[in-house]
């Protein structure tokens, strides 16, 4: 009897000690629960007027479409604001000149665009710079994915239209739609909620 005990109780430690580890096992194996309820995803079908403006002609057209649109606003802020020297055409070599002529310069923004998934569509207003958009718009709109959203550009100008643009954009908004385009600020109000109308959007 003397030599059964100590095999009985080895016996039961190892049923105890395969018992405890097949449970640590399955704790580990059993999917986690997560601590929060899944957060409900943002609707994705706001409109956005983003804008860039030196001299506030551009911000006064924008913030009239994003009235008539009831949309939300975002400011496109150069990380680096443009003096008024750097805006002096008549100076060959000024900072707004030499992005124009390098297709590849990209002026980094000060900030990015919060939560750019819930816009479907991104109204994106402009100076015209030697014919086309500031190279801080190209800038933008490479910032974030663009697929399966409409961009609608609208630009001022001393007279200049917006055509190169919306060909510049085309190229640059990879998957997304670049509706046709407008030159503000020279038309009623009226017309442009009625432009705004006609693209459906
Ligand atoms: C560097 C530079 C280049 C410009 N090039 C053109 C141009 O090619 N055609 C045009 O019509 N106006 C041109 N303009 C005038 C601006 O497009 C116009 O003044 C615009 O309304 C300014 O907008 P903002 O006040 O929002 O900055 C140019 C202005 C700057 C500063």
């Amino acid at each position: 009897m003397k030599k059964i005990l100590p095999a009985l109780f080895a016996a039961l430690m190892i049923c105890l000690l395969t018992a405890c580890g097949s449970s640590t096992a399955e704790k580990t194996s059993a999917p986690e629960k997560s601590a929060e309820p899944a957060a409900q995803a943002a609707p994705a079908d706001k409109i956005l007027v983003a804008y860039f403006s030196c001299t506030g002609h551009t911000k006064t057209a924008a913030l009239e479409v994003a009235e008539l649109l009831n949309a939300d606003t975002f400011e496109i802020t150069p990380a680096e604001p443009y003096t008024p020297d750097d805006l002096n055409y008549n100076i060959e070599d000024c900072r707004a000149n030499v992005e124009q002529k390098d297709s590849a310069a990209r002026p980094a923004l000060a900030k990015a665009l919060d939560n750019p998934a819930q816009y479907k569509t991104i109204v994106i207003a402009f100076p015209i710079w030697w014919g086309a958009e500031p190279r801080i718009i190209d800038t933008f709109v490479e910032s974030f994915d663009l697929s399966g959203k409409t961009i609608v550009p609208v630009c001022t100008s001393g007279g200049s239209d917006v055509l190169n643009s919306v060909m510049n954009l085309r190229e640059l908004c990879k998957g997304a739609t670049v509706t046709e385009g407008k030159r503000l600020g020279i038309t009623s109000k009226d017309d442009v909620k009625a432009w705004l109308d006609s693209l459906n959007l």
